[in-house]
C-alpha cells in the first residue's frame, strides 16, 4: 500500500468494470476511503471485494440527477466528507443521441453540480471527469456524433466548474483518454480495427485502464494542487500526429 490519497474519501461513478475500476483500485491502493459506484451491483461489489481501505457500494444511474446527489450524499453519511470525485461513467452509446449525452453529459453535470457545492461546503476538493480524445478532436467513423458532442462538452464543464469553484477551494479537471483496452472498446478489437488504432497512436498501442488511472490519481491527489481546468491527454501520441 501507498499513502498519496491518505485520510481521503473518494467517490468514483462507473467503478464496476474497465477505467473506472483500475482508478478505484489504485485510489484505494493509495489509501484512499472509496465509494464503488455503478449501475451494474453486481460489478460493483466484485470491485469492493478487491478493496482493503473501507469502501462502500452504491447503487446510481448517473443520468438520474436524484441518484448522483443520492451518491455525493451517500459518501458524505458514510465518510464523513467528500474529497474527491471522479465522473467516470460514460457509454459509447452509438446513434442513441438522447442516451448518450444522458450519461456521458448530463451525468458528468449532475456530479460538478452537486460535487463542487458539497466540496467547496467542506473547504475544497478535486473533481476529475472523464472526456475523451473525442473531446478535442474528431474521427471518421459513423455513429459517433453523440459521443463526441458529449466529451467536448465535458472539456466545457470542466473550464466552467474551474473557473467557477477555483476560490472556494475545488479543483476540476479532465482526462482524454485514447483508445483504452476496456469493454467499451472491444467491439472495435472485434472488428479488425486494432491496426488502425496502433498505427495511428505515436506510441504503436492501445493504453490499460491502469495508465489513465495514474493520472486520475495525479489529478486527485495535492501533488496536483496548481492544477484546474485542464484536459489532460492520455492517448499515446494520437492526437499529436
Ligand atoms: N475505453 C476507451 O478507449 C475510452 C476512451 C476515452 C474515454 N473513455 C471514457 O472513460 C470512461 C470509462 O470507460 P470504459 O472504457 O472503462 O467503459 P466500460 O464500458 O468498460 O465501463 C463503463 C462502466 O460504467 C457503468 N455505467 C454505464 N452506464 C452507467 C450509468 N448510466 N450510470 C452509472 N454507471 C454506468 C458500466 O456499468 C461500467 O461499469 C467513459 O466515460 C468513457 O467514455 C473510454
Amino acid at each position: 500500500m501507498a499513502d498519496r490519497l491518505a485520510g481521503k474519501s473518494a467517490l468514483v461513478t462507473g467503478a464496476g468494470q474497465g477505467i473506472g475500476r483500475a482508478i478505484a483500485l489504485r485510489f484505494a491502493w493509495e489509501g484512499a476511503r472509496v465509494v464503488v459506484s455503478d449501475i451494474n451491483d453486481d460489478a460493483a461489489h466484485a470491485v469492493a471485494a478487491e478493496i482493503e481501505t473501507p469502501s462502500l457500494v452504491n447503487h446510481c444511474d448517473t443520468s438520474k440527477e436524484g441518484d448522483v446527489k443520492g451518491a455525493i450524499d451517500e459518501t458524505i453519511a458514510k465518510f464523513g466528507r467528500l474529497d474527491i470525485l471522479v465522473n467516470n461513467a460514460g457509454v459509447a452509446g452509438g446513434s442513441d443521441w438522447d442516451r448518450t449525452i444522458g450519461i456521458n453529459l448530463n451525468g458528468v453535470y449532475y456530479g460538478l453540480k452537486h460535487g463542487a457545492e458539497a466540496m467547496a461546503a467542506s473547504g475544497g476538493g478535486s473533481i476529475v471527469s472523464l472526456s475523451s480524445m473525442l473531446g478535442l478532436i474528431s474521427v471518421p467513423f459513423p455513429g459517433v456524433e453523440a459521443y463526441t458532442a458529449s466529451k467536448h462538452g465535458v472539456v466545457g464543464l470542466t473550464k466552467h466548474y474551474a473557473t467557477n469553484y477555483g476560490r472556494r477551494g475545488v479543483r476540476v479537471n479532465c482526462i482524454n483518454p485514447g483508445w483504452i483496452q476496456t469493454a467499451m472498446t472491444k467491439p472495435l478489437v472485434d472488428f479488425n480495427l486494432t491496426d488502425y488504432m496502433n498505427d495511428n497512436s505515436a506510441l504503436g498501442r492501445m493504453g490499460t485502464p491502469e495508465e489513465v488511472a495514474a493520472v486520475a490519481l495525479f489529478l486527485a491527489s495535492d501533488e496536483s494542487s496548481f492544477v484546474t481546468g485542464a484536459s489532460y491527454v492520455v492517448d499515446g501520441g494520437w492526437t499529436a500526429r
